[in-house]
């Protein structure tokens, strides 16, 4: 549900995981290669859930998608091409993204990052701000579009409406 719009970002209610997952496929859906989604948003803000549901819809089915939280990153194949889902709360130090290989998969791949405030001085420009944030028993969500993604928001069908 559309609570409030600003003129490039979109505040939503999440009333349930479901929602959460369900905004998630939206965004995947409309992701494209060389783009990133940074998921800002403190622990069981619902993160991995939103991650999911854009994993599930990048890849086209339902899919194993285990949180990163240990090994940093996971990558999945859809018919776009690669997507990598990275989780950088353990990350020691920020030389480790570039062991990881955040920055090299952006020139071919799309990105998905959890705890993403280190990674924020290297993100491409055509990019999706997620800030996830606790609302009672339910979730709220900000949307803010960088490049590309500016226009996709303001052209609609990020509301779940
Ligand atoms: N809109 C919502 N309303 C209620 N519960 C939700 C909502 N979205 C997700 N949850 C639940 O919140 C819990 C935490 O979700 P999740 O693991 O996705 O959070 P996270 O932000 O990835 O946490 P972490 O910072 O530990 O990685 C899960 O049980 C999930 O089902
Ligand atoms: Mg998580």
């Amino acid at each position: 549900m559309r609570i409030a719009a600003a003129p490039d970002s979109l505040d939503l209610a999440l009333a349930d995981a479901a929602a959460t997952e369900a905004l998630g496929a939206r965004i995947g859906a409309a992701l494209e290669l060389g783009e990133a989604v940074l998921l800002f948003g403190p622990l069981g803000a619902g993160k991995t859930t939103l991650a999911r549901g854009a994993i599930s819809a990048w890849v086209g089915a339902e899919t194993e998608a285990p949180s990163p939280t240990y090994t940093l990153v996971q990558a999945y194949e859809g018919p776009k091409g690669g997507l990598r889902h990275a989780d950088l709360y353990r990350l020691a130090s920020t030389h480790e993204i570039e062991e990881i290989g955040l920055v090299d998969a952006l020139l071919e791949e799309a990105l998905i990052v959890e705890w993403p405030e280190r990674f924020a001085a290297q993100a491409p420009e055509n990019r999706l701000h997620v800030t996830l944030s606790h609302a009672g028993g339910a979730r709220r969500a900000r949307l803010e579009g960088f490049g590309v993604w500016r226009r996709r928001l303001a052209g609609g069908g990020f509301d779940g409406g």
